[in-house]
């Protein structure tokens, strides 16, 4: 499962000094065992940093305001993530868009502006509970609507499908569902795909297996090295 990608999204934990220890611990691991898949890693924007890896450890932005620079308070821009060498970012996850207030247009702004200067884009989508209670085809309209003005075959963009009701919640959608909602995803996208929601050592082997699913993006159980020990190890078992 080599080509598996998977990424951390570390949200508003982890400081600049345990984000440092984290990264160089998983580097050793990745090391000791040669494992040799794209991992990528999402800090908090006072975290980011260029680190010295021996393993294709990519670090990324979970968010930065479309602008070089300017009068935006509390965001950083191009400036800030340039001075890192940072040229990946999370756009549309859902915590953004439900608590922060993200609009489709302005996530779509966003994704323009960082497409336009080559960024990897790591863009999520997924539905909330009451529209998976209405059914695959409000599921597939309602992730639709979420890649409108969205080029959804950029070369750079790695899609995650989230479903909002297993994010940080312990419930994981199953290997089905996550097969069936990879493949209407996939019908519109031919971009990497990976699934996001609960993923956790006891799960993410058989997630990564279902077919269409290209990786993980994981919260909770990546911010312990020991977690992410284990599951980099189920997937390379
Ligand atoms: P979770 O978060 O693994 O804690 O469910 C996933 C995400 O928000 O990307």
């Amino acid at each position: 499962m080599d080509d598996k990608i998977v990424a951390a999204n570390f949200k508003t934990n982890h400081t600049r000094r345990s984000t440092a220890e984290y990264v160089e611990a998983i580097d050793l691991f990745l090391s000791e065992k040669k494992i040799g898949l794209p991992l990528y890693i999402f800090p908090p924007s006072t975290a980011l940093d260029s680190f010295e890896t021996k393993n294709s450890i990519h670090i990324g932005a979970q968010n930065a305001y479309p602008t070089v620079k300017g009068s935006f308070t509390g965001e950083i821009g191009l400036q800030q993530l340039e001075e890192f060498g940072i040229d990946t970012i999370l756009v549309g996850h859902s915590e953004r868009r439900h608590i922060l207030k993200e609009t489709q247009e302005f996530v779509a702004e966003k994704f323009r502006w960082f497409k336009e200067r080559g960024f990897t884009i790591f863009y999520c989508i997924g539905e909330p509970l009451e529209v998976r209670k209405a059914g695959e085809e409000a599921v597939r309209q309602y992730l639709l609507k979420q890649c409108e003005g969205i080029d959804t075959s950029y070369e750079n963009l790695v899609l995650a499908y989230e479903p909002v009701w297993a994010i940080g919640t312990g419930k994981t959608a199953t290997p089905e569902l996550i097969e069936q909602t990879h493949a209407l995803i996939k019908a519109f996208s031919d971009r990497p795909l990976l699934y996001g929601g609960s993923v956790k050592p006891q799960n993410i082997k058989e997630i990564l297996e279902v077919p269409g699913c290209d990786g993980a993006l994981i919260g909770t159980s990546s911010w312990e090295v020991s977690g992410m020990v284990s599951m980099l190890r189920k997937v390379k078992g």
